[in-house]
């Protein structure tokens, strides 16, 4: 299925190429529209914590998230396109991220343990990836874990997919609803994108990071810090299962 996107071809579910990602997913222009930073803050990523992206493309979300998990922490930058998982072992390096950790996943597996995550994150692939992987996402989660989508608004803008593919906020948290997950914030994120963090509706009520117990979940801000997250994992996960 081929849909005009930046005047080429939309590969749904597909593996990126280096050469689509750097041109889409790297436009100098982005930062404007979509801070990563700005993200981040925002969702309250704290020193130490494990982050997996799903989809995680350039790594234009995890190498920020890398910087402020800092070495204690990690950031799973998981992608189906072993171009990219190639191109990010170099960022990795250049940028001197250990703690950036790249994983080549399979069409239906995240070869990674189960509940290591603090947060993870979906960024522009909600609406491309397929439920198998979103179970596989879900399944990543600590039992008091976040996930944190970013999606466009289902208008038109002057680049991003085509609105007909677009998941409005309702869409989304009706698809992430369905694997057992509650909204417990959202967000405008920039002018063209919405953020919404969902945690486990049925998960334990364990006190917040500060000591305090948590307010029901819709009341409560996204802004609050991570818990302090248990040491960096010496494992990478479980080796590749799902090689093409
Ligand atoms: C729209 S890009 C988003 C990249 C990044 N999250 C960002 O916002 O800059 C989608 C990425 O998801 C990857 N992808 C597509 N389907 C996937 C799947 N089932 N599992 C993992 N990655 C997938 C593609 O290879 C591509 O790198």
């Amino acid at each position: 299925m081929a849909h005009s996107h930046h005047g080429h071809d939309r590969l749904v579910g597909s593996a990126w190429t280096r050469e689509q990602a750097l041109e889409r997913l790297e436009r100098p222009e982005r930062r404007q529209s979509e801070d990563p930073d700005d993200l981040w803050t925002r969702v309250g990523l704290a020193p130490g914590a494990t982050v997996v992206e799903v989809g995680a493309g350039t790594g234009y979300f995890a190498l920020p998230a890398a910087r402020k998990v800092g070495p204690r922490g990690r950031v799973f930058a998981v992608d189906l396109s072993e171009d990219l998982v190639e191109l990010l072992r170099e960022r990795r390096e250049k940028e001197s991220l250990p703690q950036l950790v790249p994983v080549r996943s399979g069409r239906a597996s995240i070869p990674l343990d189960s509940g290591i995550a603090d947060v993870v994150l979906l960024a522009n692939v909600l609406h491309d990836i397929s439920d198998p992987t979103l179970s596989e996402a879900v399944r990543l989660l600590k039992p008091d874990g976040r996930l944190v989508n970013t999606d466009w608004n289902k208008e038109r803008t002057p680049v991003g997919p085509p609105v007909e593919v677009r998941l409005t906020p309702s869409q989304a948290e009706q698809r992430l609803g369905a694997l057992g997950l509650a909204v417990v914030g959202r967000w405008a994120f920039g002018p063209w994108h919405y953020a919404i963090v969902l945690r486990r509706s049925g998960g334990p009520r364990r006190s917040s990071a500060r000591g305090h117990p948590r307010r029901p979940p819709v009341h409560r801000s996204a802004r609050g810090p991570d818990s302090p997250s248990s040491p960096p994992r010496s494992s990478k996960g479980r080796t590749a299962r799902n090689r093409r």
